[in-house]
């Protein structure tokens, strides 16, 4: 090579890398010096936890929204984070996979199991997901109403004449019939030591995640074991068997699914833990707002005794079945009244991948995205008196994005059909055989985590007259 062209290679060789150095340095700076969003960092390392935790977390959102607008910094549980509550913010958010993944504290994981599928992206989520929605589409429950219903009843009949505390005795109604969806009818001599196993992982929720003998962490992760076991000899006799099974293990069992044991064992696991509370805390509320609203209860009745008065006039098979759910037009209204009221899931966490740019601010890149539910469901400016508990709202269709209780986006709830259905039957069963008054304090909420009446609403259930 002559001398002269090689100058010239080695001249276009560093003006490229100049010149690209250059754009990079431009292109990155352009968002780094991009301002971050208002608000305050509170103290070091702590940050505000304290006056997020220490008081209902409604007062320190408000007074957050009023002073900084819908969109704020903070800094929680030792991170720095970006708070939102406009519907439109939160749509991004959450649809925008490729730049927000799921996050939760190392111990969630390791108690649900790394492998479930709210920690994970891409093609093993979608995966995941297909098996869920699989099961959980109203094509695949719709077989199950009757035996919904036959846990609805005796549940109700078991508290009947009793002082009882709703949100634990709606805790083991949603855990049956999660038990119901995951393994059919069949494994029921399992159902004790699972249920066993189970509450003793879920105390373990909120502990302080310290693994040393005699600690509730440690107990947690024992029990956590203990499931696991178990569901490897369900799963083992399962195979001997070599039955089609239609349910939830039937489907992550399928060859085709391609999961191991133990990825079936998390996300086992983490439907239970994702479809148990929630539900539960969910109907607590609505006993509790339906005593305070004489007149929406009344609807409530007259709606369901109708449904039942029409079969009998029909001559129709007495239990409920599908198209009967669908004929409880004001009962799901109630149900969604009670999902933006209460708003039981008051936030969700996402982490950005990258730094990115939102309406002229930077959300760097390892900072969490909280989502506020709660707020966008009480803003005025989505929702006319948003405190009001008023179901008749729903008559008319809600602002795009500003009605999200079960999320939006890929990790949007698979399970909203199968929740709403077993509220629908309890309800039933509820309001046409009973009558409840509450006992004791009647305001008040508490969070652990899910917003829940005061001391879990205690009630007296008796037979309707
Ligand atoms: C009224 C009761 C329920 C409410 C309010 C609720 C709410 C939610 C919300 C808001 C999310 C999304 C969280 C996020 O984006 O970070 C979610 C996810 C999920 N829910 Fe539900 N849920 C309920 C009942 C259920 C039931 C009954 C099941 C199962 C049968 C279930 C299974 C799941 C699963 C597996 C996910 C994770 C989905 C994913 O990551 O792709 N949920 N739920």
């Amino acid at each position: 090579m002559e001398v002269s062209t090689m100058l010239c290679f080695l001249f276009s060789s560093i003006l490229f890398i100049v010149l690209f150095r250059i754009f990079i340095k431009q292109f990155v700076s352009k968002r780094q010096h991009l301002p971050l969003p208002p608000g305050s960092m509170g103290y070091p390392y702590i940050g505000e936890t304290f006056q997020l935790y220490s008081q209902d977390p409604n007062v320190f959102f408000a007074s957050k929204i009023k002073r900084y607008g819908s969109m704020f910094k903070s800094h929680i549980l030792g991170c720095p984070c970006v708070m939102i509550s406009s519907p439109e913010a939160a749509k991004f958010v959450l649809n925008k996979a490729q730049l927000f993944k799921p996050t939760f504290p190392a111990s969630k994981e390791r108690m649900l199991g790394k492998q479930a599928i709210f920690f994970h992206q891409g093609e093993y989520h979608a995966n995941l997901r297909r098996l869920v929605l699989r099961t959980f589409m109203p094509e695949a429950i719709k077989n199950i109403v009757p035996d919904i219903e036959s846990i609805a009843e005796d549940s109700l009949k078991s508290m009947e004449g009793r002082l009882i505390t709703t949100f634990l005795e709606m805790k083991t109604f949603t855990f049956n019939v999660a038990l119901l969806s995951i393994f059919g009818k069949d494994e029921i001599h399992y159902r004790e030591r699972l249920k066993q196993c189970y509450y003793t992982l879920e105390k373990g929720y909120n502990s302080m995640p310290i693994n040393l003998p005699g600690t509730l962490f440690h107990k947690a992760m024992k029990a956590r074991k203990e499931l696991a076991q178990i569901l490897a000899e369900i799963i083992s006799s399962r195979r001997e068997k070599k039955q089609d099974f239609k349910d939830l293990l039937g489907s992550f069992m399928d060859e085709k699914s391609g999961l191991s044991d133990e990825q079936i064992a998390d996300n086992v696991i983490g439907v239970i833990f994702a479809a148990r509370d929630t539900t539960a805390s969910v109907l607590t509320w609505i006993v509790k707002y339906l005593g305070e609203n004489i007149n929406v209860l009344e609807s409530v009745i007259e709606e369901q005794e109708y449904i039942l008065r029409n079969k009998e006039e029909n001559g129709e098979e007495k239990g409920l079945k599908w198209e009967d759910t669908k004929k409880m037009v004001i009962t799901s209204r109630v149900i969604q009244e009670t999902l933006r009221v209460a708003s039981i899931l008051s936030f969700t966490f996402r982490e950005a991948v990258e730094d990115v740019e939102y309406q002229g601010y930077l959300i760097p890149k390892g900072w969490k995205v909280l989502p506020l539910f709660r707020n966008i469901h009480h803003s005025p400016n989505n929702f006319k008196d948003p405190e009001k508990f008023d179901p008749s709202r729903f008559e008319t269709a809600t602002k795009p994005n500003t009605f999200m209780p079960f999320g939006s986006g890929v990790h949007a709830c698979p399970g909203n059909e199968l929740a709403k259905l077993e509220i629908l039957v309890l309800l039933h069963h509820l309001t046409t055989k009973y009558r409840w008054s509450v006992e004791g304090t009647k305001d008040g909420i508490q969070y652990g985590p899910f917003a829940l009446p005061q001391n879990g609403l205690p009630i007296t259930l008796y037979p309707k007259k």
